[in-house]
């Protein structure tokens, strides 16, 4: 019988928590990652976008898929609709992970890849989270170890999402056909700015961080000191024009609606990751 789980990105921020939230809920998971691993309770299987052969075994006993792409992917629309077409003519539904206000632009090659699954007649969920809060430990950990973010972010606020709380959601939007159909626009509980979240970082960690507003070319240069290649430096400047323009501020309940719960604040989030932003 088909009723396991397919996720994609397993080994990620947001797939990780996923597979645990799925496993707590005593689901039947397929972690996918290209090594194939197996852990916390999930079968581990080998998966690749750009390798189609892959995909048949990874749907195989599926009948829900949770689909996210890589970070870093230059050609979203070009990497995602193959697999997804695959699990759609199986019958599959796709719980998709997409990218806050997609939906302003049809041009978007998310959005794109999010009106092939409203028109698919399978069933679908549409995710997209605002920026992660957690980024403040994976990306711009070594830059606040040293005291300063530095981002082309303006004075734009956001409200900032745990992806914990993603995983929560996603998990519960997988197990249940209750959500079936709908688009869910998933945010933090406030929305701040880097000054602010600065601030926040400095009390919990307990030494000075500062927040650095840069232009578009200084980003770029940053990025490219550290080994970003410059393309995909110049597609991250991109993607701050909508936080100066005050476009990620909105703050939905979306996550209180789905889970049960409130999502976390950023303050938790820092209290929670404080170890992380060490060593
Ligand atoms: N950061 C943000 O603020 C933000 C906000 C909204 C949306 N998003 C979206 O979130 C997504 C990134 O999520 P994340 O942070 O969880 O990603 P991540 O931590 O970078 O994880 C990427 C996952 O994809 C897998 N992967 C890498 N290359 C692959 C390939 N060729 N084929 C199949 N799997 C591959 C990796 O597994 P292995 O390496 O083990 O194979 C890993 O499990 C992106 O789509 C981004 O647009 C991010």
């Amino acid at each position: 019988m088909s009723d396991k789980i397919l996720v994609i990105g397993a080994t990620g921020n947001v797939g990780r928590p996923t597979v645990r939230a799925l496993r707590a809920r005593g689901q039947r998971v397929k972690a996918a990652s290209r090594d194939g691993r197996a852990f916390d309770g999930a079968e581990g299987v080998s998966f690749d976008y750009n390798s189609p052969t892959t995909f048949g075994t990874a749907l195989e006993g599926v009948n829900r898929v949770f689909v996210l792409l890589p970070a870093g992917s230059v050609d979203p629309l070009a990497t995602a609709m193959p697999f997804i077409e695959d699990a759609v003519s199986r019958g599959a539904k796709v719980v998709f992970h997409s990218v806050f206000g997609v939906e302003a632009d049809n041009t978007n090659p998310y959005r794109q890849i999010e009106t092939a699954l409203e028109g698919s007649g399978n069933p679908f969920v549409i995710l997209r989270p605002n920026w992660f809060a957690d980024n403040f430990h994976t990306s711009w950990k070594d830059a606040i170890k040293q005291g300063q973010i530095a981002v082309p972010a303006g004075d734009g606020k956001s409200s900032f999402i745990d992806v914990r709380d993603i995983a929560d959601v996603a998990a519960n939007v997988l197990a249940s056909a209750a959500f079936d159909g709908q688009s869910c626009n998933l945010t933090g509980p406030e929305a701040i700015s880097y000054d602010e979240a600065a601030a926040v970082l400095s009390e919990v960690l307990g030494h000075a961080v500062r927040y650095t507003p840069v232009d578009d070319a200084a980003f770029i240069d940053l990025l490219m000191n550290e080994g970003v290649p410059e393309d995909y430096a110049e597609f991250l400047a991109t993607i701050y024009y909508p936080v100066r323009q005050g476009w990620t501020w909105m703050v939905t309940s979306e996550v209180e609606r789905i889970t049960g719960r409130p999502p976390h604040s950023f303050r938790t989030y820092a209290l929670d990751h404080a170890a992380d932003f060490v060593g």
